[in-house]
């Protein structure tokens, strides 16, 4: 039995999110997604939203015989893996820029709990420069978000901004 943690901020889930849950179905038994709840950032989505947004959306991928949760956590990282008994912690690897700051998370993860890998993913070509980041400045000057996010994602989107 192989658990993976797959943490983020998800605010909100991409379509690339989604790839790596999928591949990170063919290596893990179960797969928790564990959103940052960071209190000093002011995210574009609660928790609960992001909570919500991700458990939709998980059902139309492929999971395989795979059990994917969603959860969210404060503090280190570790300490929420170690009390969940995970193997791993899964991210995803879009281009050489990620990996350096990904490395340094990885290490200093591996330094303070040694029991727990971390596994990189990469996800489609497709989605290599799909971000929450700039999914939502796309969003916020117009633009279209077509294949980005999931069209659910997009109609909560709208609707944050909604007047009234
Ligand atoms: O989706 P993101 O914002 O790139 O995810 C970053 C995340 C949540 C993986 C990272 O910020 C994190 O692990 N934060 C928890 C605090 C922690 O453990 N810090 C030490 C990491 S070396």
């Amino acid at each position: 039995m192989r658990r993976a943690i797959y943490p983020g901020s998800f605010d909100p889930v991409t379509n690339g999110h989604l790839d790596i849950i999928e591949r990170g179905c063919k290596l893990f038994d179960e797969i928790i997604i564990a959103i940052l709840v960071n209190p000093e950032k002011q995210p574009f989505f609660s928790k609960e939203e992001r909570r919500e947004m991700l458990a939709e959306v998980l059902t139309e991928i492929d999971r395989g015989s795979c059990e994917v949760r969603v959860d969210s956590f404060q503090g280190l990282l570790v300490s929420y893996a170690v009390a969940r008994k995970a193997d791993a912690i899964v991210r995803g690897i879009r281009a050489i820029s990620d990996y350096e700051y990904e490395l340094q998370m990885a290490l200093m993860n591996r330094r303070l709990e040694p029991s727990i890998e971390t596994v990189f993913m990469m996800p489609a070509e497709s989605y290599s420069y799909v971000s929450s980041r700039l999914v939502k400045e796309v969003f916020l000057l117009g633009g279209v978000l077509d294949g980005l996010v999931p069209p659910l994602v997009e109609a909560r989107m709208k609707r944050k901004i909604a007047p009234g």
